[in-house]
């Protein structure tokens, strides 16, 4: 059969809808089992190849033969509404290859080491005191997503990048309408253009006047003629948008399949620092919140476990199955918090692992036990079919989550 034959015989829509909240589409799985590698036709009409397995999804993400650049022709796009921002947004280094991924990528390394981020464990520790305290001082009923969820990574994000804490609920709703897949032109424009706005006036702020801050010290590396201003304001977007949403969603919808979960809740409230370590893990793989693929262009003709990706052709590697794949997990779908390291893709994998990691883990370890501690009875008000996930989000969890404690 022809390339042109096979597309056109795609059957198979990407992304789906789930069945359940806490697992990824049920066509997912099956395709894993019967055709694990199979052309998807997108919102576009075009019809990428769909890679489902977790060998395969780790062998493409580590293939420099596969381009992360949204600007060639047949690279896959997850809705029209990144499509218009890829369009127009200055290119940040997720979406460049190497070398320039990897110049750029280079100055930020040294402040993502898991040492460099350990410096900031007080601050975060101090962090989930006080907004915990702040709970417990308020009303017993109340939405954790606002309460908790959202204002510790974000609050730590700023710190980091020297963004005023006070502008949160500006780019917090900026970042929300980027990531929402519906988001119509107008909508996706204007949040791009005061987003980036926003932060070439800081970027150049903090050039003049630097501060002891990650903005002020790319700043520096301008002033020294090694980066562009503009360079410096598409890292401080990428690392400001990726470093809270993200991990925000994974306190929140981590914390919903916890309370689902009541021994394994207990074991996390109660277990030494192995144990937590273990349940973010397992956490990470079975919510895989980046829930609607990588996405890759081939530079060459490629095979693949047997199938050719010819040059030219898009190709999505659904994260979200390959962290469920019987042939790399025992009982995949079940939530196994003492099942140790499991070698996730929900950071990816490759030359754009997820530079954030060490921070998104450490906020993780430190917040759910600290949680579950203050408020042993901490628990849902409302039954599942009341809460609103983030399907249409690009980044997956609740909207809200309204607890009591
Ligand atoms: C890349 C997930 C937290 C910054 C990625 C990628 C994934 C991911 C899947 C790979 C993208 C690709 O291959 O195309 C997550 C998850 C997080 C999280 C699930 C939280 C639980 C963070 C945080 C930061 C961050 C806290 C920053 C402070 C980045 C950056 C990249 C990236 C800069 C691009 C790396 C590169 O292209 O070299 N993340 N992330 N992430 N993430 Fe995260």
């Amino acid at each position: 059969m022809t390339t042109t034959e096979v597309s056109e015989q795609a059957q198979t829509s990407y992304p789906m809808a789930r069945e359940c909240p806490y697992s990824p589409p049920a066509e997912l799985g099956r395709l894993q089992a019967d055709e694990p590698i199979t052309r998807a036709r997108i919102w576009d009409g075009s019809t990428p190849w769909l890679l489902t397995r977790y060998a395969d999804v780790r062998s493409v993400l580590a293939d420099p033969r596969f381009s992360s650049d949204p600007y060639r022709d047949g690279y896959p796009t997850v809705a029209a509404s990144r499509k218009i921002r890829q369009d127009r947004q200055r290119p940040s280094f997720i979406f460049m290859d190497d070398p320039d991924h990897a110049r750029l990528r280079k100055m930020l390394i040294g402040e993502f080491t898991v040492r460099r981020i350990e410096t900031l464990r007080p601050l975060i520790e101090q962090t989930v005191t006080e907004l915990l305290d702040a709970m417990e001082a308020g009303p017993r009923e109340t939405d954790l997503v606002q309460a908790f969820a959202l204002p510790l990574p974000s609050l730590v994000i700023c710190h980091l990048l020297g963004v005023p804490y006070a502008d949160h609920a500006f780019f917090q709703e900026q970042s929300h309408a980027l990531l929402d897949l519906t988001s119509g032109e107008e909508k996706v424009v204007a949040a791009l253009d005061a987003l980036q706005g926003y932060l070439d006036e800081l970027a150049e702020a903090k050039r003049k006047n630097p501060t002891d801050d990650l903005i002020s010290r790319l700043g520096a590396r301008v002033n020294a003629g090694e980066l562009e201003i503009s360079e410096v304001s598409a890292m401080a977007f990428l690392l400001l948008v990726a470093g809270h949403e993200t991990t925000a969603n994974m306190i929140g919808l981590g914390t919903l399949t916890l309370l689902h979960h009541p021994d394994q809740a207990a074991l996390v409230r109660d277990g030494d620092t192995a144990t937590v370590r273990s349940a973010v893990e397992e956490l990470l793989r079975v919510l895989t919140v980046t829930h609607v693929g990588r996405r890759r262009v081939a530079l060459e003709d490629v095979e693949v476990d047997g199938t050719l990706i010819r040059a030219g052709e898009g190709v999505i590697l659904a994260a979200e199955a390959a962290n469920r794949d019987p042939e790399k997990y025992s009982h995949p779908d079940d939530l196994d918090i003492t099942r140790g390291t499991n070698q996730h893709v929900a950071f990816g994998f490759g030359i754009h692992q997820c530079l954030g990691q060490p921070l998104a883990r450490i906020e993780l370890q430190i917040a759910y036990p600290a949680l579950l501690q203050r408020f042993p009875d901490l628990r849902v008000t409302v039954p599942d079919s009341e809460i609103r996930f983030r399907e249409e989000m690009a980044v997956y969890g609740v909207h809200e989550l309204p607890v009591a404690f």
